[in-house]
């Protein structure tokens, strides 16, 4: 039997209606709308189209939102001082820089500028530190995702074993640590694996719910699942494709013919967990403003 597909368009689109309706709200009773400033350093084309995908999402849900795009040259100095001017900027409840940063710049001293207050990715080490203690504020938008998709999907990961393959500070440690909290939705029995990993497919195996986040695509086959497991596939791979115009498709780090025949349910790339954390994003970004005034 095929699985069922776990649409993250269509859920991302519910999400993204939520906060749509909590923006107007938040317009009638404080007369601003919340603000989203978007820092692009250098012409990454995969994060040129994440940059402007979230900037337009953001204003589809009616909050105001800036692009700020910053030369691949600019000193890790003027990038400090670009993301201090957005700290103390009203009119910005939240801030995110997008990554990867070219190699001349700190990633953790600029993560460690933005006020965690405005720090809507929920990458700040306070941001983190929250989620650890089972206190989060803001969760990383694609961990804060995948988490929806179980949920609304019908797989929620209360008392299942969920095996995370990658240890990642955007996906893997974030997703592993979210799931095994003590609260509804959570509660999971969480097993982390990596390329330090002895036995992978043995440790796949034993998956309930597989979340894969390790950069290498169709990287998990249908002899590393179990029947009947849920899969969220978190990779974006190009690979080439000279049948396609821009001579490239994106697959996921799953490989979802063969997977797709075993599992129960799976997420398909694209359409999965990318539309998602961009609705996350925007959540995240309404939190922040509703927090702030
Ligand atoms: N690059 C890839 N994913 C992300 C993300 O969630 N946040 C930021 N800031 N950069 C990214």
């Amino acid at each position: 039997m095929k699985a069922k597909l776990i649409n993250g368009r269509c859920i991302s689109s519910e999400i993204k209606l939520e906060v749509a309706n909590g923006v107007s709200d938040f317009k009638q009773e404080h007369r601003i709308a919340p603000g989203l400033a978007v820092i692009l350093v250098g012409e990454d084309p995969a994060s040129t189209v994440y940059v402007r995908n979230k900037q337009s999402a953001a204003i589809e849900v009616g909050m105001v939102a800036r692009d700020i795009h910053l030369e691949n040259d600019i000193s890790q100095r003027d990038l400090l001082e670009q993301i201090e001017m957005i700290n103390r900027d009203e009119r910005f409840h939240g801030v995110l820089v997008q990554l990867p940063l070219p190699s001349h710049i700190d990633k953790n001293d600029v993560i460690e500028s933005i006020n965690p207050d405005k720090d809507v990715d929920g990458l700040h080490p306070m941001n983190m530190g929250l989620l650890v203690e089972g206190r989060q504020r803001f969760v990383p938008a694609t961990p804060a995702g995948i988490q929806q998709m179980l949920i609304r999907s019908g797989f929620n990961p209360d008392g299942k074993h969920v095996v995370v393959c990658g240890r990642s500070e955007i996906v893997g440690k974030p997703i592993a640590i979210l799931l095994a909290q003590r609260m509804s939705g959570c509660n999971a029995t969480v097993t982390v694996c990596h390329t330090g990993t002895n036995d992978l497919a043995g440790v796949t195996k034993q998956a309930d719910i597989l979340v894969v986040a390790m950069g290498q695509p169709s990287f998990v086959t249908a002899d590393m699942v179990k029947e009947q497991v849920v899969v969220i596939d978190v990779g974006v791979n190009r690979v080439e494709d000279s049948d396609r115009k821009n001579g490239y498709r994106l697959v996921g780090d799953v490989d979802f013919e063969s997977v797709s025949g075993k599992a129960a349910a799976i997420s398909p790339v694209p359409g999965g967990v990318g539309p998602m954390t961009i609705a996350m994003l925007l959540a995240n970004t309404l939190k922040a403003a509703q927090r702030l005034v």
